[in-house]
């Protein structure tokens, strides 16, 4: 993966161990992913995560359900909707022509109304997954370079850097899916910024974030957020009452904490670079600890 970082209004294109040099000065940013300079933004609101195909995981139950949940994103404003099933190991076992078949019949039925629906798939963490991924059993966001990457409900895995680094390899980053609802992220939320620095993005979910699955797990959202450790903001919808599309509450919410602007990009920027495989920028996470802040890694005290 090439990684691009700019100093004074300087660019560096490398690979790692440049990277980490170039991170150490003063001022860095870092931009994450591959491909051209980035375009425009066209506006527009793209919600990145939603389980709104019918059948095949826990999220839509039959084509009714999914059609009202697409006319719910519409009037909430979403104009693009990614449809991310689950993929995971002896459980949710589908693959990407199974999704397309889906996705194209879901486009027949909208019949041109919004939201437009793109590819994707939600992806547990497994030992297979690069083998799948290679094969195309696995689809990436909008078939681009990003992928929708899920971990354990209670654990970071052990070598979840290696594959990282691994898919990196391949020309995928990854983004980690609601890292806000994983019991030991909760615990040490400062478990992502290392990831963060290995490449990844983080996507965090808007009902988290506007507090509708409980005060832990908005408790670690904004800690994420004024961390400088979420870069996306997604409805990962499930269904039309209980865990509906529509991401306007969740911007609210995370505008209090970082701005508007910044939480705006949130569902409308960076995710359309996503969509189209081009660079992300990723600020220098920050760390809260007892009342100072600090950059995390070797970022050093009092960066942007
Ligand atoms: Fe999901």
């Amino acid at each position: 993966m090439t990684v691009t970082v700019t100093r004074d209004g300087k660019i560096f294109r490398s690979r790692s161990p440049v990277l980490h040099a170039a991170l150490a000065m003063p001022g860095a940013i870092c931009y994450s992913g591959r491909g051209p300079d980035p375009p425009e933004d066209s506006g527009g609101v793209i919600d990145l995560h939603s389980h709104i195909l019918p059948g095949i995981d826990d999220g839509a139950r039959d084509w009714d359900e999914t059609l009202r949940m697409c006319r719910m994103a519409a009037e909430d404003g979403v104009k693009t909707l990614a449809a991310t099933p689950h993929i995971v190991e002896g459980l949710y076992l589908n693959e990407t022509p199974q999704i397309v078949d889906r996705l194209d019949e879901l486009r027949h039925r909208l019949g041109g109304a919004a939201p437009e629906v793109i590819l994707g798939a939600e992806v547990r963490v497994s030992a297979n997954l690069l083998e799948r991924l290679a094969t195309g059993a696995i689809p990436t966001l909008n078939g681009r370079s990003y992928l929708l990457l899920e971990l354990p409900y209670d654990i970071v895995p052990p070598g979840l850097d290696r594959l990282i680094f691994q898919l990196q390899v391949q020309g995928v980053t990854p983004i980690i899916a609601n890292p806000e609802r994983n019991l030991r992220i909760q615990q040490h939320p400062d478990l992502l910024a290392p990831l963060i620095h290995c490449g990844v993005l983080v996507q965090i979910t808007a009902m988290s974030i506007a507090g509708e699955f409980g005060e832990r797990v908005r408790a670690c959202s904004e800690t994420i957020l004024q961390g400088r450790m979420a870069h996306l903001l997604a409805s990962d919808a499930h269904n039309a009452a209980k865990r509906p599309p529509g991401l306007s509450r969740g911007v609210e919410a995370a505008a209090k904490l970082i701005g508007r602007e910044a939480a705006k990009a949130m569902v409308s920027e960076t995710p359309r670079r996503v969509l189209e495989g081009l660079p992300v920028e990723i600020p220098a996470p920050v760390i809260e600890e007892k009342g100072t802040s600090r950059c995390w890694w070797f970022f050093g005290k009092g960066n942007e």
